[in-house]
């Protein structure tokens, strides 16, 4: 931990090594109740709440990830921008705390804008991707757009356009984001794949939600034995990622939001609380989900602290 990074609220580190602990290195104080009190009691205060920001740090040793090969991974995933968790400044100082990291690598995982009826004051996505473009890490900074990035956008979702606008903001931010799109990048003079898929929920018509996705198609052109690393908004995806990716990278949960325990009554999946929040082995397969930073539909969090989430790889 550098003392940099040390300087912000709620930052914890000393992850085990152990990757069957798949150590979750914040979870010290997690008192729900007193967690509640505590935000009830600084919204009354009024004006002076500063929300928290933990980090959330994995280490991990996957099967198809190289041993001599260590990479670091910051996610921001969720901001929701501009809603009760995620005032602008506080995005701001997301992203100075994941600059003080240093990580080789940061990845941006969708849902970059407030919903709800609790946003008092919406900034715009052009807004938003230019406070994200001041992340910078040596193998860049990569993104992926989130089921409300694309149900925010009325031309997309009648099918007049391929992308939604979030797309062109993030461009033109110097983000272009990553639809069933692969990069390879070079670390430490090898070569490593990054998969961004496009959202799962991407469309809402006639009261079903569709894919844009593209798993396959995606992961068509990694060369057989290469590293790799897929991010998915949506943790759904996983039961059928292949064993070669090393990593899968997911947001979209929140954590449930409300998570008590280790449960989480409500979560936006299929598979309920299995993929809520965390990290996740499955037949040798490993899952990230960040509990992301922002919140939708109610404007609360409990038991689940906004977090930037570091992966590192070994
Ligand atoms: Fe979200």
């Amino acid at each position: 931990m550098t003392t940099e990074a040390a300087a912000y609220g709620g930052l914890t580190a000393g992850a085990e090594s152990r990757p069957e602990a798949l150590a979750r290195t914040a979870p010290a104080r997690r008192p729900g109740r007193r967690r509640l009190l505590g935000w009830l009691g600084a919204h009354r205060r009024g004006g002076t709440h500063e929300p928290r920001l933990e980090l959330v740090r994995y280490r991990l040793a996957p099967a198809s990830w190289p041993r001599d090969l260590p990479l670091s991974i910051a996610i921001i995933a969720d901001p929701h921008a501009g809603g009760p968790q995620t005032p602008m400044e506080h995005l701001a100082r997301a992203v100075g705390m994941t600059n003080a990291l240093r990580p080789d690598l940061v990845v941006l995982l969708g849902d970059y804008l407030a919903d709800g009826r609790f946003v008092a004051d919406r900034p715009a996505m052009r807004q938003v991707a230019e406070i994200l473009a001041g992340l910078h890490a040596p193998l860049g900074v990569h993104a992926v757009l989130g089921n409300h990035d694309w149900w925010e956008c009325p031309a997309t979702q009648a099918g007049l356009r391929a992308l939604p606008e979030a797309a062109e903001a993030f461009a033109a931010a110097g983000l272009p984001v990553m639809h069933n799109e692969l990069r390879r990048l070079s670390h430490r003079g090898r070569e490593v794949w990054l998969a961004g898929l496009g959202s799962q929920w991407a469309y809402r018509r006639g009261g079903a939600i569709y894919g844009a996705h593209d798993l396959e198609g995606t992961l068509a052109g990694i060369p057989d034995g290469a590293p790799s690393i897929l991010l998915a908004h949506e943790p759904d995806i996983f039961p059928f990622v292949p064993e070669h990716v090393g990593v899968t990278l997911s947001g979209h949960t929140h954590g449930g939001q409300v998570r008590v325990r280790g449960y989480s009554p409500l979560v936006p999946s299929r598979y309920g609380n299995r993929y809520a929040y965390g990290a996740v082995v499955e037949e040798g397969r490993h899952l990230v989900v960040s509990g992301g930073i922002g919140n939708s539909a109610l404007p609360i969090r409990v038991g689940m602290p906004p977090e930037v989430t570091l992966v590192e790889l070994a």
